[in-house]
């Protein structure tokens, strides 16, 4: 069977590389990769999802599975099933559940199900007078898509006041700020739950724990994710029964039967747990509908069961015959990314804000053959030598029947990999 996964960054190799260990698979190919996923898969520039739509047709790609949130909020679904070509990842109607912040927190709203308390703004002047009033802590949202950096956590009014400036008057995030979620900041402690779903039968995944600041001890801004691992400390079978029942369950029926939205694919959901008492709340702060990067890198090697399998009980609605199995032991990802640097125009303060790329990488080849390496923003430049590409670089995934075990293992993996301006967190993992 012929496979295409749409994506390039680390969680699409992640998804390459299960694909790959799959006996039902002869080839996968990959829309359109990066200098890592050339090693796993074969790389085809395909931008448009027009232009993939074509290639499956053309090649008879009998499965595509779609990484990113992009192409399925541009309706990538919609184009492959049109022409009966089976794919993974829900529609673009469906989409809507993480293409609009504030849309989705109406929903949950109407569907009952635990969310912070939150406003939706597309008048700035009223945002500032809300968070005025509102007398806690906020987050402030960017209401459409911003690679996973729309949220911005304050620990004031006045950076409330310009996280709203930034995001609608000086957009930032371009027309994802065109209006703005802004909710009650809660503690606890956040979990990133993963569903698969044929729209009607829903099986837990599990969980990881993701680190979304860019530096330690959580400070610094918000970035698409510094590393992750898995299993989650605090997921027992009694958390997933309470998260299944309160959330994951309500939110599939209820929009299928309220917004007709038959959501096909992986549900991530984006829990603060929220302890009272002997009561743990799972509160969702954002619900996405896709992998998780970088969950899907330590999620997907604890993954026993085919990927092919479970995508095939997907697309022909008999996921209630599935029973995946699960590898114990733990996975941590460390993400190298683009730090620090003097550049052509001074110094770059490094990932999420401005970094240089070009960067040549040395080292990958001595990573221990025990750890995975999954790459996110790389390519063979010119000269054929391994060069950055983008903010995050790459990770390494290690394993261990311990978390420290692994954490130790991939913190001493990772000083094998060099390049200028090379920043990861060392404390992924440190309970
Ligand atoms: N790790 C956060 C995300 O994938 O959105």
């Amino acid at each position: 069977m012929k496979v295409l996964v749409v994506g390039t960054g680390g969680r699409d190799h992640a998804i390459a590389w299960k694909f790959a260990q799959s006996t039902r698979v002869s080839r996968v190919y990959v829309a359109h990769g990066n200098a890592g996923i050339a090693e796993t898969a074969e790389c085809v520039n395909l931008r448009s999802i027009e232009e993939m739509a074509d290639f499956a047709q053309k090649e008879r790609i009998d499965l595509t599975f779609v990484g990113p949130e992009k192409p399925l909020s541009a309706g990538i679904t919609d184009l492959f099933e049109s022409r009966g070509l089976p794919i993974i990842g829900p529609n673009m109607k469906a989409s809507r559940l993480e293409s609009s912040k504030c849309d989705a927190k109406v929903m949950m709203r109407e569907l009952g199900i635990a969310v912070p308390e939150f406003e939706n703004f597309s008048d700035p002047g009223k945002a500032r007078d809300y968070i005025r009033s509102v007398g806690y802590p906020v987050v402030v949202k960017a209401d459409g898509l911003a690679a996973g950096k729309g949220s911005l956590v304050c620990g004031s009014v006045q950076e409330a006041e310009e996280a709203v400036r930034l995001i609608m008057e000086e957009r930032i995030f371009g027309e994802a700020g065109q209006r703005v979620d802004i909710e009650k900041r809660l503690y606890g402690r956040e979990l990133s739950f993963f569903c698969f779903t044929d729209g009607y039968t829903i099986i837990p995944m599990v969980a990881a724990q993701d680190y979304k600041r860019a530096r330690e001890n959580d400070e610094g801004k918000n970035t698409g994710g510094m590393g992750a691992y898995s299993p989650h400390p605090w997921l027992d079978d009694g958390l997933v029964q309470n998260i299944m029942s309160k959330v994951a369950e309500p939110l599939i029926r209820g929009v299928r039967e309220k917004y007709d939205m038959v959501y096909r694919g992986i549900l991530y959901l984006g829990l603060m747990l929220v302890e009272s008492g002997t009561e743990v709340t799972p509160y969702v702060l954002e619900i996405n509908i896709r992998l998780g990067d970088p969950e899907a890198q330590v999620i997907l090697p604890r993954l026993r069961t085919d990927l092919v399998d479970i995508s095939e009980a997907i697309t022909t609605g008999k996921l209630d015959r599935i029973q995946p199995e699960w590898d114990p032991n733990y996975r941590l990802c460390l993400i190298a990314t683009s730090g620090r640097t003097r550049g052509k125009k001074g110094w770059y303060k490094g990932y999420p804000d401005r970094y240089k790329i070009g960067v040549p990488i040395e080292g990958v080849d001595k990573i221990g053959k025990e750890c995975l390496v999954f790459h996110s923003g790389t390519e063979n430049n010119d000269s054929g030598r391994l060069v950055t590409t983008g903010g995050r670089v790459l990770c390494i995934v290690s394993s261990g029947s311990t978390l420290d075990q692994a954490r130790q293992a991939a913190l001493s993996e990772m000083e094998k990999v060099r390049f200028e301006g090379i920043y990861y967190r060392k404390d992924i993992g440190l309970e």
